[in-house]
């Protein structure tokens, strides 16, 4: 559990007004951390009170309830709220903002007992343990640089076991360009299978999530087995 020490653009679109990448792990923390920071859950693009793509990629793999899942860059999803609620026990949220973690933790109250949250870059992961399950929805497509997908492709690879599954989402072909004022990219089924090479593809989804303030954004998702050996 996180300890107590420990932009998007409201209303609007995606666009922002074009905030400077941050491209090192302090200034990318202060970023995300100011991006939470004072505003309520609706407040930022990617809300959604249940996370129907990631769930339904999540369940069909069937994983034991005790078997653990990981979900990087979780902000404050309720994705692992969801999770609890079907029985799975040993649970790991990472996110840069401390805020946003400390908000699921006050959220989650006892229910959260099963429930890890660790303030962590993803692009330098060192949890010292490994998971069954990787869930990544909306940080990957942030990584513009190869440079930054080698560095998350290093931590998957840390921590996941031999044959674990990896579902992520991203922007689609017809997504937004930017999110919280900051480039992406964007990825067909094909492409972003394509990103993760020692891992076989299980199956694909997509969605159009409408933003709490109504725009239509597209996402496509990937399930994907980590090839053993
Ligand atoms: C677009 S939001 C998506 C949040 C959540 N996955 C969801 O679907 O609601 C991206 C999240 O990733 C976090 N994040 C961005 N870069 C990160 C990094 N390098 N390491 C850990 N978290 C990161 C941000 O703080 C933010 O909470």
């Amino acid at each position: 559990m996180i300890d107590d020490h420990g932009s998007e653009v409201s209303g609007g679109t995606d666009g922002g007004a074009g905030s400077a990448r941050p491209a090192d792990a302090g200034s990318r923390s202060a970023f995300w951390e100011g991006v939470h920071h004072g505003k309520d859950v609706d407040g930022v693009s990617w809300w959604q009170s249940v996370p129907g793509l990631s769930l339904g990629l999540v369940d069909s793999t069937g994983l034991g309830r005790e078997e653990p899942i990981i979900d990087v860059g979780a902000g404050w999803s309720t994705l692992v709220d969801h999770l609890v609620e079907r029985g799975h026990r040993d649970l790991t949220a990472v996110d840069l903002s401390v805020t946003a973690l400390r908000t699921v933790r006050e959220r989650l109250g006892d229910a959260g007992e099963g429930v890890t949250l660790t303030p962590a870059d993803v692009l330098d992961l060192h949890l010292g343990r490994d998971y069954a399950l990787w869930h990544d929805r909306a940080v990957y497509h942030f990584l513009t640089e190869p440079g930054e997908r080698d560095d998350y492709r290093a931590s998957l690879e840390r921590h996941l076991r031999p044959d674990g599954r990896l579902v992520v989402a991203t922007f689609g072909p017809d997504g937004p360009t930017t999110c919280s004022g900051l480039p992406i990219v964007r990825y067909t089924h094909a492409e972003l299978a394509a990103e993760f090479p020692g891992f076989e593809l299980v199956d694909t989804a997509g969605e159009e999530h409408r933003t709490p303030w109504g725009a239509a954004q597209q996402f496509t998702a990937v399930l994907m087995r980590r090839r053993a050996g």
